[in-house]
């Protein structure tokens, strides 16, 4: 059977994972968390206390073997979930993912797993630069405010407490630095479906998605 891609970008926080995940296990598809590579590398150099530099990350993202968890990423065979959704680990991916050669470094590896299987993949260049000829491209997004509350819930829920202000400003911060960033800024492709989430919920989000997912394998809505 032909291998069918689904890119799923925005900024932070719009749902994308949550949403990615449950269209990929719909579609019996791979889902691939891109966001959990970077936030792996930033794992990893906070794990080793040293600085940051490029070539420290690209090192890593370069010699690591990402394998794929539904709750995050295997690297080097140690299994990454929680600990990857501390706001440590997010501010440094932020920071990690404006390096240009940590992103050819990952992207070739988002590549060659989409060579191998069908996905759902999120990020927030998929649909422009990893996967430019994805079957569907959609872009999700949804009011800072509201991207906000959710990030504090699925903290809440790990056991961690953010204030909502704190979050509002980590998050304005991250869409700035994705979005500005030289290499790949976080853009929606032109052949990409908008979708605002702010007033939707993720099953809602969800059923969407795979009515347009069902639109282009030619199946009936
Ligand atoms: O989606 P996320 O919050 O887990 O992503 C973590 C960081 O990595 C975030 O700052 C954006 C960045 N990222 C990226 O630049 N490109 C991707 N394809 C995925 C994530």
């Amino acid at each position: 059977m032909k291998r069918f891609q689904v890119a799923i970008d925005g900024p932070a926080g719009a749902g994308k994972s949550t949403v990615a995940r449950q269209v990929a296990k719909n579609l019996g598809f791979t889902f691939v968390d891109s966001g959990a590579m970077y936030r792996a590398i930033a794992w990893m150099i906070l794990q080793e206390g040293g600085q940051v530099s490029e070539p420290k990350a690209y090192q890593l993202a370069q010699n690591s073997h990402f394998s794929l968890h539904p709750q995050g990423v295997i690297v080097n065979g140690r299994v990454l979930t929680d600990e990857l959704r501390s706001p440590d680990v997010s501010n440094l991916a932020s920071t990690i993912a404006t390096m240009p050669r940590v992103r050819q470094a990952l992207v070739v590896k988002q590549q060659e797993i989409a060579e191998q299987e069908s996905v759902v993949m999120d990020g927030r260049d998929i649909g422009s630069h990893v996967l430019p000829n994805a079957d569907l491209k959609v872009f999700l997004t949804a009011s800072i405010e509201e991207r906000a509350k959710r990030r504090l819930e699925d903290l809440a829920q790990k056991g961690l407490s953010v204030d909502l202000e704190t979050l509002k400003t980590e998050i304005a911060a991250r869409d700035l630095n994705d979005q500005t960033r030289e290499f790949s800024p976080l853009i929606q492709a032109e052949d990409a479906y908008l979708l605002d989430t702010t007033q939707m919920t993720i099953p809602q989000v969800v059923e969407k998605i795979l009515v347009l997912c069902r639109t282009k394998m030619g199946g009936e809505e």
